[in-house]
Order: structure tokens, then sequence, then C-alpha cells
């Protein structure tokens, strides 16, 4: 078992150590909860300890279907392993039905379906916010090279139609998500995690929010919703 060493990085809702083998980071899921650039805090009860059940569960199923990402295995209740990524700072958002910031930007109604999928990009700065950005900005900042991008293009688009069918099979709208890319040895991984923390889940039947905005919007039983996606995702 990998040993866990100094602390590299804390950020909201992960911590990220170090281990005896340099080929090895250890993440910590935690039950802190924030949102609107920190402005709200608060914590979601297991939160932890389902984000790692979920994320594990997403990266198995997206390894498998020839996606690259940073996962190595599951240690505990609230930690995995994972290979040490050169971070992108580009975040990726995927969208499906029209939902969150898009709604505002665009005057749309939330639950408008797209007629294809949008891609975005944001600016990975704390202190910014998180910018949105386009191509123009990626390459002329040399946040990543255009045939990175192309490749982040690529694997963004597919772990949507794999995440998309395999939650609709268990009731559950794929609405948008988040997505965070880096560099081992000169490949292209995804990184971070894939929750409710990081995805509009909606239940297909009902309409109701499984993720994030939960907390977000004090709809309340946020544990709940958290729990009620990974006991749909493990019914298999
Ligand atoms: P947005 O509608 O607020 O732009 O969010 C789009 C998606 O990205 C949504 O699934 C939530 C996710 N997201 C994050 O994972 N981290 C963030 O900081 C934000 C703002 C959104
Ligand atoms: N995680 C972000 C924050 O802390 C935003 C969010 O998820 O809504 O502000």
């Amino acid at each position: 078992m990998a040993q866990k060493l100094a602390l590299l990085y804390e950020g909201k809702a992960k911590k990220i150590y170090r281990t005896a083998d340099p080929g090895l980071y250890l993440v910590e899921f935690k039950d802190d909860a924030t949102a609107f650039d920190g402005a709200k805090k608060g914590t979601i009860r297991d939160k932890g300890v389902l984000n790692n059940l979920i994320s594990e569960k997403f990266f198995r199923l997206l390894e498998e279907h020839g996606v690259p990402t940073h996962f190595v295995e599951k240690v505990n209740e609230r930690e995995m392993l994972v290979r040490p990524l050169d971070i992108i700072k580009v975040e990726v958002v995927v969208r499906n039905i029209v939902a969150g910031s898009l709604a505002k930007r665009l005057g749309m109604p939330e639950g408008t379906p797209l007629s294809r999928p949008v891609l975005e990009y944001y600016y990975k700065s704390d202190e910014l916010g998180d910018p949105m950005i386009n191509d123009f900005h990626i390459q002329s900042l040399e946040l990543a090279t255009p045939d990175q991008m192309e490749t982040i293009r690529e694997i963004a688009f597919k772990v949507n139609n794999v995440l998309l069918d395999y939650l609709a099979e268990r009731d559950i709208d794929l609405v948008d998500f988040k997505l965070e890319f880096g560099v081992c040895r000169d490949q292209i991984m995804l990184g971070d995690e894939i929750s409710p923390d990081t995805c509009r889940l909606w239940d297909r039947k009902t309409g109701e929010r499984m993720d994030k905005d939960r907390f977000r919007r004090d709809l309340g039983h946020v544990e709940e919703a958290y729990a009620e996606v990974y006991r749909r995702l493990a019914g298999d």
C-alpha cells in the first residue's frame, strides 16, 4: 500500500498527498462544499465517501471505453491513488441541456434540450473565478497546444457519450459536467473527479436535482441525493 507523505495541495473538496512512489499521488475526498467561488461554505455529510465511490465507478467505466484517466485504485473510504499529472489550466464543460450559467447567459429556461452538445472552456484560476475563454485565448496564452486541444475535445465528447448512455439506463439525465485534464508522460489524461459536485444530474422521471445544485440553491436533502446517485450506479 502506498504510504501517505507530504500534503501537496489542499483544494475546496480534496487534498492531494505525495506517496513514497513518485508515480502515485493520493487524493483524499473531503465533506467540505463551497459554491460561488467559495462565498458559500458548508459540509455535506459523507460527500467525500460518496464522491470517492462515484468517481471510481465513472473512471473505471471510462477506462473500459478506452478513455485514459489518472485513476489507479481506490484505497479506502475517502482516498484513491492517481497518476501525477501536469495540469492543463483549462476547465472543460460539456452541456446537453440548458442549465446554470448557460441559462443565465442566454436567457433560456433551464431544461431546454440543446440540439447538439455544447463545449465551453474556462480558465482555471480561483483568483479570477474561472472566467470563460475560447480556443484563441488558449492558444494565445499557451495553456495547451492545438494538438492537445484536439485530443481534449475528442475525449470530452467520448466521455459525454459514455456517461449519457450509462446514466440514462439508470434513469438519470446528464445535463452538464466539468472535466479537467493533465499530461502524464506526454499523454493527455482525464484528472480531478467526476461526481455530483462536478455534474448536473436530473432524475429522468421527476426532474428532481441529484447534484450539488441542491447545496448551491438550498434545496435540501443534499446527502440523500448523492447517496441515491451512488445507489443507482451500484445497482449493477
Ligand atoms: P455552470 O452552469 O455553473 O457553468 O456549471 C456547468 C457545470 O460545471 C455543472 O455541471 C457544474 C460544473 N462546475 C464545476 O464542476 N465547478 C465549478 O466551479 C462550476 C462553476 C461548475
Ligand atoms: N466549486 C466552486 C466554488 O467553490 C463553484 C461551484 O461548484 O459552484 O465556488
